[in-house]
């Protein structure tokens, strides 16, 4: 029984840590007055600022506005709004120092007084920036008890110093190889914003906890982060056991995720530097419509895992409303699919599976497929395919700016890193850059909610890289299409034959 209540409780605590911190009346009260200088009873509070005591509404000078809406002080600056923390402020014993003050622990009754008197628990006079405030009992005791809660009301990971990012990294297993190389980014780009000073006067501190090998393991690993370590965001992590689950688990703890999307989520809290595989398989298609006019010859959609089977059937589904007469998504099974025009969904060694296959029946299709699933399968395609394996790539080096490439060649070198998983390096790359510009847009007040909304603002994002990257309110996919490559055997030399232009939905743009 009493397990059974700890239980309970436990249950209890995680469901508010998801809904987000419940004030009580006297506490929220106490939370219009600190933002927004606003009274719960009808009169208007005034202040007392500079040190002529000229008299102002106390909306035109609410707390957050020099404190900051989370009470972490500002970064720079002349005289410093000091950090409000209860616990700094009133707990524990010994003397506080502060722009050069030195006093006591506060009381619930000498804080009152900083507030009203401007004078410190040593008697010692506040820089007359801060304001003197003239409220009623009711108004102090409603903003003392929130500012007892101020600390519980920010978004976790948040710190006066440093701002807590996640992200899930295997250290075994088949995607070792990949989670090495995102490390390697993640950590170098990281290092360079901090060198630059960190942003809004913090350092960014990424925490990696191992997803492990199945989806329990992720599970957990995705709770410890937004749990234990209280990350403030998510960033390039590397666990598809997640998928199914990931965007509704963001969604609850209202987390913003900054990486590769799972397939076709389209969650509000995922914002995916490079584009999905749905627009790049849609890039493919009109390429072969537009190009090879494939549209009325045998079409098939082989998809290698049964995971794939909704994006192969929406991508049927798309084919046919553009006009295509004879298509139709099948699983990869030992029978050479006998088509025209094949588009592949799957890993680099089923995309050989079905090569092998199709030789040995002696057809030779157009295939389509996505370089980020079988690019590292390229240099062993048969000659018969030359020039009809037609590969989406989400950027090509003629994208790259010479201050690109130097920059990414320099982070090669420093982190012993060559020209392969090409596309993991600039998607987690990326993934920096854009949290990088839109936690210097969000500014030192910050919260999820505004770095959502920051990420959401991005428009033409240069890279160096990429093409531009572009965001809005119903668009997380910074990129949405691909080029389009052929591949020329033996070799394989690799042709551009499509230049990236954003897919249209719906026709042939
Ligand atoms: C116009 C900017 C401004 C506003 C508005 C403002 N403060 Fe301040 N506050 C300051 C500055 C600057 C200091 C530091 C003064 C010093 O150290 O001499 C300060 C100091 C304090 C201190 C003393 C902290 C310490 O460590 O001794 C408290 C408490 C405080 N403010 C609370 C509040 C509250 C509560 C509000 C809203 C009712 C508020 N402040 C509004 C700028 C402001």
């Amino acid at each position: 029984m009493a397990l059974r209540t700890a239980t309970l409780l436990l249950m209890l605590a995680a469901s508010t840590l998801a809904l987000g911190l419940e004030l009580t009346p006297a506490e929220l009260a106490g939370k219009r007055l600190f933002r927004e200088g606003l009274s719960s009873s009808d009169a208007q509070v005034s202040a007392r600022v500079g040190a002529a005591d000229m008299l102002v509404p106390a909306s035109v000078v609410p707390c957050a506005s020099c404190h900051g809406a989370d009470g972490l002080g500002r970064a720079e600056g002349g005289v410093r709004p000091p950090v409000l923390s209860w616990q700094r402020l009133v707990v524990g014993q010994g003397l506080r120092q502060i722009n050069g003050r030195s006093y006591p622990a506060y009381t619930e009754a000498s804080l009152a007084r900083a507030i009203q008197e401007g004078r410190d628990p040593a008697g010692n006079r506040l820089d007359p920036i801060m304001p003197r405030f003239v409220l009623s009992t009711a108004d102090q005791r409603n903003l003392t008890a929130y500012l007892k809660r101020l600390a519980d009301d920010r978004d976790p990971g948040l710190e006066e110093h440093t701002l807590r990012l996640g992200t899930l990294l295997p250290a075994e297993g088949a995607l070792a190889a990949s989670a090495r190389v995102v490390a390697a980014v993640l950590d170098d780009r990281i290092a360079q914003l901090n060198q630059q000073g960190g942003i809004h006067g913090r350092q960014l501190q990424l925490i990696n906890v191992d997803p492990g090998p199945d989806a329990a393991s992720a599970e957990r690993a995705l709770t410890q982060l937004l749990e234990q370590e209280q990350v403030f965001a998510l960033i390039s992590p590397l666990a598809p056991a997640l998928d199914p689950v990931l965007a509704q688990r963001l969604e609850q703890a209202r987390v913003p995720l900054i990486g590769a999307a799972p397939t076709l989520s389209r969650s509000p809290q995922i914002f995916d530097p490079l584009p999905g595989l749905d627009d790049q398989l849609l890039s493919l298609a009109d390429y072969a419509q537009g190009a090879l006019t494939l549209q009325q010859v045998d079409t098939r959609i082989v998809y290698a895992e049964p995971a794939q089977l909704s994006l192969a059937q929406q991508l049927e589904q798309q084919l046919q409303r553009r006009g295509w007469s004879k298509v139709k998504a099948e699983p990869l099974s030992e029978q050479a699919p006998d088509a025209q025009a094949v588009f592949f969904l799957g890993q680099a060694e089923a995309f050989s599976r079905l090569t092998d296959q199709l030789q040995q029946s002696q057809r030779a299709p157009y295939l389509f497929a996505t370089a980020s699933q079988v690019s590292s399968q390229l240099p062993w395609v048969p000659e018969a395919w030359s020039r009809r394996v037609f590969l989406a790539y989400p950027f090509v080096p003629g994208d790259w700016t010479a201050a690109g490439r130097e920059a990414l060649s320099e982070m090669r070198a420093r982190q012993g890193l060559d020209g392969r998983q090409g596309v993991l390096q600039v998607g987690a790359w990326c993934a920096v850059q854009l949290l990088g510009d839109a936690l210097k847009q969000v500014g030192r007040d910050a919260s999820r909610e505004k770095l959502i909304q920051a990420l959401e603002s991005l428009h033409d994002v240069q890279t160096g890289l990429t093409p531009p990257l572009n965001f809005g309110p119903g668009r997380r996919q910074g990129l949405a299409g691909a080029h389009v490559v052929t591949v020329e055997m033996p070799g394989p030399v690799f042709y551009p034959v499509a230049v990236y232009r954003p897919v249209a939905e719906g026709g042939t743009p």
